[in-house]
């Protein structure tokens, strides 16, 4: 009975913290064909660069197999999202403070649950995602490699995408491989090529990718830049601090301070999103119950 009664009283906390969202934001997906690609390094420390820009920035922990945002930034989250659903927690008690001032939305195993929810548990979701909509500018989902249903559930709900590929042929291929499967539901695909030794490199293989995009999908893909190949990742991976925050001066480094410049102040022609937090819940519920 008092369990019952702590449960109704959190749902009516999570109901009067609920407030309208006022402002705008964007949820960009991070995805790749092919795991291994660097896909949470790039997720964390751009979420940094973004944080140092002036945004408010979520990053969501969305690898549902091996969730690792954790792991690299040195965190270890007791909570997951599993927690709201069950009405142990509210989301502000699940949200970490990670590098930079970032926040952290650990996902693991709780995700998994998403695809058959109640109609009581996804509002209860959506009312807790859309009490912190005022808090964020910026969301940044990470997930894992391919093209599951989960994960497609998340680029189907996010309004831009982000590709990270390397220049190995199978990295490409699988890249391309992503890019036709999500080019009709993403208003934007961008793309970062990861681990190159010269920006020539880095140009050669995305032409690859956006002549294919465009003469076989009609197709046009944004090109966010390029991450050199750097040792200070693997290291600052060690010593699980991200790269931005431990060798701020590295390559590495200067090319993701790069990537989050052209994502905020590169566009040329600006995409006008009537987009909110709780509409973006509930494209993502709507993909997963189907
Ligand atoms: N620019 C880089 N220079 C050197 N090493 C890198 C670079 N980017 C990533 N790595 C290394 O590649 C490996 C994989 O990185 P990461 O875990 O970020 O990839 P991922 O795409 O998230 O993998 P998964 O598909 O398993 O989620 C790590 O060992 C990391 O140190
Ligand atoms: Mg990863």
């Amino acid at each position: 009975m008092y369990e019952q009664t702590s449960k109704l009283k959190r749902i009516m906390d999570e109901r009067q913290n609920h407030k309208v969202f006022q402002g705008t934001f964007k949820v960009y997906c991070v995805t790749s064909g092919k795991g291994g690609v660097g896909k949470t390094n790039l997720s964390i420390n751009l979420s940094m660069v973004l944080q140092e820009l002036g945004k408010r920035v979520l990053l969501v922990d969305a690898d549902l197999g091996l969730a690792n945002v954790d792991v690299i930034a040195g965190l270890y989250p007791k909570y997951n999202i599993s927690h709201i659903i069950s009405c142990e927690k509210n989301i502000n008690e699940i949200i970490i403070e990670g590098p930079m001032g970032i926040k952290i939305l650990p996902g693991a195993s709780g995700l998994y649950e998403m695809a058959n929810l109640s109609v009581v548990e996804l509002n209860l979701l959506i009312k807790a995602f859309n009490s912190i909509s005022h808090d964020f500018d910026i969301v940044i989902i990470d997930t894992g490699a391919g093209i599951s249903k989960n994960v497609l559930g998340f680029v189907q709900s996010s309004d831009e995408v982000i590709i990270v590929t390397t220049p190995e042929p199978s990295a490409i291929t699988d890249a391309y491989a992503v890019i036709k499967l999500i080019h009709k539901y993403s208003q934007k695909i961008h793309v970062i090529i990861n681990r190159v030794d010269n920006f020539r490199d880095a140009e050669y293989t995305v032409q690859k990718l956006s002549n294919a995009s465009r003469k076989f999908l009609h197709t046009d893909i944004d090109y966010l830049g390029y991450v050199l190949e750097d040792r200070s990742v693997l290291k600052s991976n060690m010593e699980q601090i991200p790269f931005y925050a431990r060798f701020p001066d590295s390559l590495a480094s200067k090319c993701i301070l790069n990537l989050g410049r052209k994502l905020l102040y590169g566009e040329q022609k600006p995409i006008q999103y009537n987009y909110t937090f709780e509409g973006w819940v509930k494209k993502l519920m709507a993909f997963l119950k189907n």
